[in-house]
């Protein structure tokens, strides 16, 4: 019995890859938060499916974590071949990371802690093979470009250390105990389903309203920053090839090309033949229609960050050459695959 527990099953890379393994014939046990209001829109449509079992947890309660890997042992015992658990769970937001930094230590990183000594605890360690979100945030100031797995970290928010503590101590384990445990060191990766704070989906989400007129400009803040942009789909698979390797170890997945804001912005106005010319510089920066001189693009202060992440660029060759992994969506179709979804 293929077996997988995702934490942040919600979110949109617990939602593609919850579908990925329901395909190959998982079952897939998800944790979800309580909240006051529905956050389940991204797996809606797998309710129906017998094989995915849905509890309530939260990766600050380590009671509730150890009590939901006993359940899934009781329910398969000895049928139960391997379990994989993907720890996607966290505040996932670098800026917001800045205001809730207490809370984002608790959840990216000790949270990652408290889930490997529940699987130690519960006896599934030598059963379990485990996949760590660690992120392309961790080289930050980067040390080198492009950044592979041996590059020197230097992150540069709450949300990046955060995540470093993450990333040790998933090494620590497979070190310490013998444990299949992996990190996966994602670039930025978007899709429909992105969080509608994270830029890109700012941006498609933002010209789709002007396009309706229910909204007539779009704030952002640093223009300038490059990022390694690939399509989720793509990534939360070479999630599942990592766990699939006879031996443990730590992958880059990436496109290996990078992009400003700005280029995304230019890029996405343009496939609704919105040619975007700017004008002034810094916060006084503005972007307008070339056809129209409509005013469309604004700065503000608010969300530049504390100290910012100018430049990520992957370089994926080991996933690439090892696991066979490889980008299906390359940039142009994931600006336009957004686009087309917003503007529907
Ligand atoms: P996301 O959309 O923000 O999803 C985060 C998930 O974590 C949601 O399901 C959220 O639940 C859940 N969560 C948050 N706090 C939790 C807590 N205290 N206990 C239990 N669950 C909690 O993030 P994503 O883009 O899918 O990213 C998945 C993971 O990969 C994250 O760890 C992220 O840091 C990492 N990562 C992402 C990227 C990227 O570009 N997307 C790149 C590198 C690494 P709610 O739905 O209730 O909020
Ligand atoms: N969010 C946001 N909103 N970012 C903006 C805006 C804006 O209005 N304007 C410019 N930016 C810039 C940010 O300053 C940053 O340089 C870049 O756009 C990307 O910001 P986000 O989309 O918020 O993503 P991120 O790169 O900070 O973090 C994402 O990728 C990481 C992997 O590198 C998240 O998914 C993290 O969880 C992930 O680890």
């Amino acid at each position: 019995m293929k077996v997988a527990l995702i934490t942040g099953i919600t979110g949109q890379d617990g939602s593609y890859l919850a579908e990925i393994l329901l395909e190959k014939n998982y079952d897939v046990w998800g944790i979800i938060r309580r909240s006051s209001n529905f956050t389940t829109s991204r797996i809606e449509h797998l309710y129906n499916n017998e094989s995915l079992f849905l509890k309530y947890g939260d990766l600050s309660d380590g009671s509730n974590i150890l009590s939901i890997l006993n359940e899934i042992k009781d329910k398969y015992k000895e049928n139960l071949e391997r379990l994989e658990v993907y720890n996607l769970a966290a505040m996932s937001h670098v800026k917001v990371s800045f205001e809730v930094p207490e809370y984002t230590g608790n959840i990216d990183g000790l949270g990652t802690l408290r889930l490997l000594e529940s699987i130690r605890a519960s006896g599934l360690k030598d059963k379990t093979r485990f996949y760590q979100a660690s992120t392309s945030e961790l080289y930050g100031k980067v040390q080198e470009v492009p950044q592979n797995e041996n590059t020197p970290f230097y992150p540069r928010s709450p949300y990046g250390v955060a995540k470093l503590y993450g990333y040790w101590i998933t090494v620590n384990y497979r070190e310490s105990y013998g444990m299949y445990c992996c990190n996966g060191i994602l670039f930025n990766h978007e899709s429909e389903r992105r969080g509608l704070t994270f830029v890109t989906r700012k941006i498609t989400k933002g010209l789709s309203k002007i396009l309706r007129n229910e909204q007539d400009k779009l704030v952002l803040g640093n223009l300038d920053a490059k990022r390694d942009w690939g399509h989720a789909k793509d990534f939360c698979y070479g999630m599942w090839l990592m766990l699939q390797q006879d031996e443990p170890e730590d992958f880059v997945l990436s496109t290996d090309e990078n992009h400003t804001v700005r280029e995304f912005v230019e890029k996405a106005f343009k496939l609704k033949n919105i040619e975007i010319i700017w004008k002034g510089s810094g916060i006084n920066e503005i972007g307008y229609d070339k056809n129209t001189n409509r005013e469309l693009i604004f700065i503000s202060e608010q969300y530049y960050r504390p100290a910012e992440v100018d430049l990520l660029l992957g370089d994926s060759s080991k996933a690439r050459e090892k696991l066979g992994w490889k980008i299906e969506c390359d940039f142009d179709n994931l600006v336009k695959k957004m686009v087309e979804e917003d503007c529907k």
